[in-house]
């Protein structure tokens, strides 16, 4: 169901058990109706679950998610509200699983041909435009293995943006990168940012928290410590 609440994000009292342990323990954001969420906390704090929770990854027994006008509710969603949901919701990972027997072009083609359905010729001219946005049109050839790191995951981002997700959801997408390609693949997230691209992105980078987060939600054992803007929440 598409409806006003376009690229909003609510989640209610959202809880997940992993082996009868809770890993998201009545997790609610609210304030979250545009632009750039952060998520920090330690590790093992609930990030990765709880993103993987607004994308339908992952089963939860209790409490709600609104997302991009879609409603997810506990115990599991049927495959067309899925399906729905995840032409809505993109989502960016640390490692970038493109696809490796395919050229870059054809990574960022493949969604909008198969799950769009989109005529050749424009999903390819959504590519092209996607891949001058990250930087990398003159790798529209090349398979991923010959890119470096940064590039590979600016390719990664493209792919996700070519479904035009209402919103994209980041875990940790530089932690696999040295600072140089860090740097980069940052830019091309803050553009997007300042493109007015709904996110929600795991990191630890506080500087770009700073730059771009216009909420931060810290984490500590699977429930919700602080949120704010990130002068309230970041040291
Ligand atoms: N596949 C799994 N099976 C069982 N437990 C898991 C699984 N994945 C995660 N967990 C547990 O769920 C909890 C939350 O993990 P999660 O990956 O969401 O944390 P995180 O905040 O993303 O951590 P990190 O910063 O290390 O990525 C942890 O206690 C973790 O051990
Ligand atoms: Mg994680």
């Amino acid at each position: 169901m598409k409806g006003m609440a376009n690229g909003m994000i609510e989640v209610d009292s959202l809880t997940k058990q992993r082996a009868g342990r809770p890993v998201l323990d009545a997790v609610s954001l609210r304030g979250t109706e545009a632009g750039v969420t952060v998520l920090v906390g330690a590790s093992g704090s609930g990030k990765s679950t709880l993103l993987r929770c607004l994308n339908g990854l992952e089963i939860f027994e209790g409490g709600s998610i609104t997302i991009a006008g879609h409603r997810l509710a506990a115990g599991g969603q049927s495959t067309p509200v899925l399906d729905d949901l995840r032409r809505d919701v993109g989502m960016v990972f640390q490692q970038f699983n493109l696809f490796p027997h395919l050229s870059v072009l054809e990574n960022v083609m493949l969604a909008p041909r198969v799950v769009s359905k989109l005529p050749v010729e424009e999903a390819r001219s959504r590519a092209v435009d996607l891949l001058d946005r990250v930087g990398l049109s003159s790798f529209a050839a090349a398979r991923p293995a010959t890119l470096s790191g940064g590039q590979q995951q600016r390719v990664a981002i493209a792919r996700a943006l070519a479904m035009r997700p209402r919103v994209m959801l980041f875990d940790e997408p530089t932690s696999a990168l040295d600072p140089t390609m860090t740097s980069e693949v940052l830019e091309v997230i803050v553009d997007l940012a300042k493109g007015g691209q709904t996110m929600v992105v795991v990191t630890h980078d506080h500087g770009f928290a700073k730059r771009a987060a216009t909420w931060v939600v810290e984490l500590a054992a699977g429930r919700v410590v602080r949120q704010g803007t990130a002068t309230e929440v970041l040291p």
